[in-house]
């Protein structure tokens, strides 16, 4: 009966639009999780129209508008669709090291529609894309706003911009072949520079490349590769067209001359120490930390092209992140949730809060970092969405447990609905295409 009603939906979309038509629907449920009371509400209410949510209360207290359409989601629970911050949806986790060379433009395009679908599909409803080639991120965003194809919300940053050689750059070939990212700046004003074509071309967001990486070649992952000159360059120029500031940063020089100049975020952190900590609270920065990634890399990485270097920058790395994490939670900076997806299989974003929990957060700060908190860091453009109040947008998804008895329900989303428009239900697709 109650996929009957969501087929209505899919009917009401039609081709072209990706935001609910005019029509009003009454979710109920259970439960509700409240990330911004930090609490769960017994038998919820929402009304949707016009792909934002009206009104919010419970059963109880908010009937049903006349002419609504009911959808009861029965035992389930409700949470805001869910936010990853850290995520490459044009890059394949079976193309890593020397089998990444052999990616067109249009085959990172292709991947970019088919896992911007799944990543939905997950329960995540808003990401963040820090770094692809060719603006393909752009052209997705596009696509998806035009209702083309299906995915998440995007916010996207176009080229990483760094060092020549550095992590960012594309480092393994010899130099007959001059291969050169696209993100490439050397200095205070090619910084600035690149900020200003990156915005030129369509990016929402700025993502530099601070120090080393475990997936670049030839570097050191705790060496810093941009000076406190540039990034402040950069950093200056981004925030005055209104572009926030990712900042990929592993070592502990180039965390703390990255906060120094200001970025919004910091990407990895996995070799934070306490003063680092201390910035970024005086400044209100917070840490992306993708705790789940290690276990991909050295489980799986060899067998898809990671280079052997970066497998041993993994293990040098891998557990001190994780401790960093727990100590990053404890001294109270905050953070976001952001898994670098595309590194591991799109679609299992949702395996990281586990590892979250594990490593010291409670099951509700785990599930604010991927909500409130994250849209928090989104700046405006984070305004209408990471949780359920008039005026957001009807960005909902529902899981069949609690999540705070247990937090890998939400690795298996029942329900999904972006902008008033139901993609799952039941735990099944209901969307045609
Ligand atoms: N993209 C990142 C890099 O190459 C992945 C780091 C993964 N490792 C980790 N422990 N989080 O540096």
């Amino acid at each position: 009966m109650r996929l009957l009603g969501l087929a209505v939906v899919v009917v009401l979309v039609g081709f072209g639009t990706s935001v609910a038509e005019a029509e009003t629907i009454y979710l109920t449920a259970t439960r509700l999780l409240d990330p911004v009371l930090g609490r769960e509400v017994d038998y919820p209410a929402i009304v949707i129209d016009s792909g934002k949510v009206t009104a919010i209360g419970t059963v109880s207290s908010l009937p049903a508008p006349d002419g609504a359409r009911h959808i009861d989601l029965g035992a389930q629970t409700i949470l805001p669709g869910l936010i990853d911050m850290h995520v490459h949806l044009t890059s394949r986790a079976d193309t890593h090291g020397f089998k990444g060379l052999l990616v067109t433009p249009a085959a990172a395009g292709i991947s970019g529609v088919a896992n911007a679908r799944v990543t939905l599909l997950a329960g995540f409803t808003t990401v963040r894309n820090v770094g692809a080639s060719d603006y393909a991120d752009v052209a997705l965003r596009e696509s998806i706003e035009n209702g083309e194809t299906i995915g998440p919300k995007l916010f996207v940053s176009g080229p990483l911009i760094g060092a020549t050689g550095g992590h960012c750059d594309r480092n393994l070939l010899p130099f007959e072949y001059h291969l050169v990212s696209e993100g490439v700046a050397d200095g205070p004003e090619a910084m600035r520079h690149k900020v200003r074509e990156v915005h030129k071309y369509g990016a929402d967001l700025i993502k530099l490349c601070a120090t080393g990486g475990v997936l670049s070649k030839g570097d050191s992952v705790g060496a810093q590769q941009l000076t406190l000159a540039e990034m402040t360059a950069a950093v200056d120029e981004a925030h005055m067209l209104g572009l926030k500031v990712a900042a990929h940063a592993h070592g502990t020089s180039g965390i703390k001359d990255a906060l120094r100049a200001g970025v919004d975020t910091i990407e990895h952190a996995s070799l934070a120490d306490d003063e680092a900590f201390a910035l970024a609270r005086q400044k209100g920065a917070a840490f992306s930390m993708d705790i789940y990634n290690d276990d991909f890399i050295l489980g799986e990485g060899a067998k898809f092209g990671m280079l052997p270097e970066s497998l041993e920058k993994e293990r040098q790395v891998g557990r001190l992140q994780r401790e960093t994490f727990r100590r990053a939670v404890k001294a109270g900076v905050f953070m976001i949730f952001g898994t670098d997806a595309g590194v591991y299989p799109h679609g299992d974003n949702a395996r990281q809060f586990a590892k979250m929990v594990e490593w010291g957060m409670t099951p509700m700060q785990a599930i604010q970092a991927a909500t409130v908190n994250a849209a928090k860091m989104l700046g405006p453009l984070g305004d209408d969405r990471g949780s359920l109040a008039p005026g957001k947008s009807a960005d909902i998804i529902a899981v069949t447990a609690d999540p705070l008895a247990d937090i890998r329900t939400l690795e298996n989303v029942a329900f999904v609905m972006r902008q008033g428009v139901v993609y799952k239900a039941d735990g099944a697709s209901v969307f045609p295409r």
